[in-house]
């Protein structure tokens, strides 16, 4: 199997899978935000939180373009999914809306580490961007974490229901 270990990363597939889960994190916030409005105590985490996510979406837009990669065609069920998503979190209350967030952040933070991991010294460019946006997305984890996400009813089933859901929608997002 060298054949796998010299194979030059698929920097396309890359991209797509990360501008989907950007995009998809941009719309779990819009769903969590339509909830809750801007009046509960961690409405200025999200709106900072969302705030970030949109720029790591545009600059994946961005890359997309100049190197003529496609979208996922799944992005059309990422927004009624990642909206879905904050919404129902959301109702169920504001340590659900931060466990949602500290659930994809821990799968995130792993899906840019194993990217890092193959990419090596290829793409430089690509590369500093996931180094740039994963230590965000940690700090992501942490601020919801610190916010009360482990004190969501049932944290353990949520958690571990929502890290599955993300490592689904990421392994499809790059292949579809
Ligand atoms: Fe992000
Ligand atoms: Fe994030």
């Amino acid at each position: 199997m060298d054949e796998i270990s010299v194979a030059k990363p698929d920097t396309a597939s890359m991209l797509r899978v990360n501008q989907a889960g950007e995009f998809g994190a941009t719309r779990i916030y819009d769903g969590q935000r339509a909830i809750m409005g801007n009046r509960q105590p961690i409405s200025r985490l999200i709106a900072r939180m969302a705030t970030q996510e949109e720029a790591h979406r545009i600059h994946f837009d961005r890359m997309m373009a100049e190197r003529g990669v496609r979208p996922t065609l799944l992005t059309p069920v990422w927004n009624v999914a990642g909206f879905a998503l904050g919404a129902a979190t959301a109702l169920i209350g504001p340590e659900a809306a931060m466990a949602c967030t500290a659930a994809i952040e821990t799968e995130i933070d792993r899906h840019y580490g194993v990217q890092l991991d193959e990419l090596g010294d290829h793409d430089p460019e690509l590369a500093r961007t996931i180094t740039e946006f994963r230590a965000e997305e940690v700090e992501h984890r942490d601020t919801a974490i610190a916010a009360g996400a482990e004190d969501a009813p049932g944290f353990p089933l949520l958690s571990a229901a929502i890290r599955f859901g993300c490592r689904a929608a990421i392994a499809l997002s790059k292949r579809i």
